[in-house]
């Protein structure tokens, strides 16, 4: 294309000048003075690790989510892993999990030796719907993982209701959930467990870090020794109560979150309100500029459900377009929005195609979806004048290619 063919509409990935000068990432952490300050006062403590900060940290999270009991752990991926420990998951066991999540969700069931199981998704929230749940039960079933995918939380009484019939446990993905609320009551404070993840792009972050929550002591207890190698008591307790012993009851791991960003976390938490507040006013700006654009379907949120909006996946309406995602997904990428796919489905990944046998094509609502979506930038920290560029970048490629 000649420049003198360059016109405001022209699409920067056809020569035209992008929306924005600067790359706007779909997700970024924020981190404040208070942080540092609080990190390096830890820096300057006795404990870096296995220190006060840890149950401080436990116990403010706790009490935010509404749950009897918060244990840390040192990713999300970790906490899964011990959320299916302690659900007692093991060889010949199968957990009913959703293609369309982080592949963490699914191998948490591998890591026990168990088999994840996908059941297609609902067409609306692209969370596991409950009536191909209930298809999936066997004599095996011991565990559902529900995802609250994108932050909306899982259609979580008809899933507890099929757990109970069946004596299964929930262990509930909140990976992108903290702060949603399902029924008035609090994600965090509704499953058997509920794992969390504080990577830089969610809600809080501690760097790695995760958190499950739960009101059931037994499973509150399994975790805590499961993070620390199996054993009985940890250090800081044997040095208050004057003692060497220790036990090595169950096989575990070093999953322990330090202190050093347990401090961080205590931190974060307490802008939790802020940053949802935020997220939840972008997703507004976008819900009413996007029933103005053909060619884009908003993320649906159901009756009773307040999201906690970790991302924000749109659905290209391919019958109103010329191009497919990808040329979308390439085009918003040219414009300086760093777009992005959540989620490839995770029967997709050559593992556990080869493994399983997984066939593509095998769950139609959730592969329906994935040739739409694509989720555009959502972070706490994003000012108007970005949600604006995402917005005007959405209206130039969509309207570009719109039949
Ligand atoms: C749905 C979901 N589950 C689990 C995880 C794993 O969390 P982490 O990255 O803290 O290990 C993620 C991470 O992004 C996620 O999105």
């Amino acid at each position: 294309m000649s420049t003198t063919s360059v016109t405001p509409q022209t699409l920067a990935i056809d020569g035209g000048l992008p929306v924005r000068a600067n790359f706007l990432p779909y997700g970024r952490q924020s981190v404040e003075e208070a942080d540092v300050q609080a990190v390096v006062e830890v820096l300057r403590s006795e404990w870096l690790t296995t220190g006060p900060k840890v149950g401080e940290f436990e116990e403010a999270f706790a009490s935010r989510v509404g749950a009897a009991h918060a244990v840390s752990f040192s990713s999300g991926t970790a906490a899964l892993h011990a959320a299916a420990f302690a659900a007692g998951l093991k060889v010949g066991d199968e957990a009913i999990t959703t293609p369309i999540t982080f592949a963490a969700t699914a191998n948490c069931a591998l890591y026990q030796g168990a088999t994840p199981i996908f059941a297609d998704v609902s067409s609306d929230t692209l969370n596991l719907d409950p009536e191909q749940v209930a298809r999936k039960i066997s004599a095996n079933t011991r565990a559902i993982l529900p995802v609250d995918y994108a932050g909306h939380p899982a259609d979580l009484m008809p899933i507890l209701e099929i757990a109970q019939r069946h004596g299964l446990v929930v262990i509930e993905d909140a990976c992108h959930a903290l702060g949603a609320e399902y029924d008035g009551r609090s994600v965090g404070s509704i499953a058997d467990m509920t794992v969390f993840s504080f990577h830089p792009v969610k809600h809080i972050t501690t760097g790695e870090g995760g958190m499950v929550t739960t009101d059931n002591l037994r499973f509150a207890e399994t975790l805590r020794c499961f993070r620390n190698h199996g054993f009985s008591s940890e250090a800081r307790q044997r040095l208050q109560t004057g003692q060497w012993q220790y036990e090595m009851v169950l096989l575990g791991f070093n999953y322990r979150l330090p202190d050093i960003v347990c401090a961080l976390g205590l931190e974060q938490l307490k802008r939790l309100e802020a940053n949802l507040a935020r997220r939840r006013a972008i997703a507004a700006m976008y819900a009413a500029a996007f029933h103005e654009i053909p060619g884009v379907i908003p993320p649906p949120v159901r009756a009773g459900v307040n999201p906690a909006w970790h991302l924000y996946p749109i659905r290209t309406d391919l019958s109103r377009l010329t191009a497919n995602r990808a040329q979308v997904f390439r085009a918003l990428r040219a414009e300086n929005i760093g777009v992005n796919v959540h989620y490839i489905p995770v029967y997709h990944h050559p593992y556990y195609r080869e493994r399983f046998g997984s066939r593509i094509g095998e769950f139609p609502v959730a592969e329906a979806a994935y040739e739409r979506l694509i989720s555009l930038p959502m972070f706490h920290g994003m000012n108007d004048g970005d949600v604006e560029d995402v917005i005007h970048a959405v209206e130039k490629v969509l309207g570009h290619y719109l039949k």
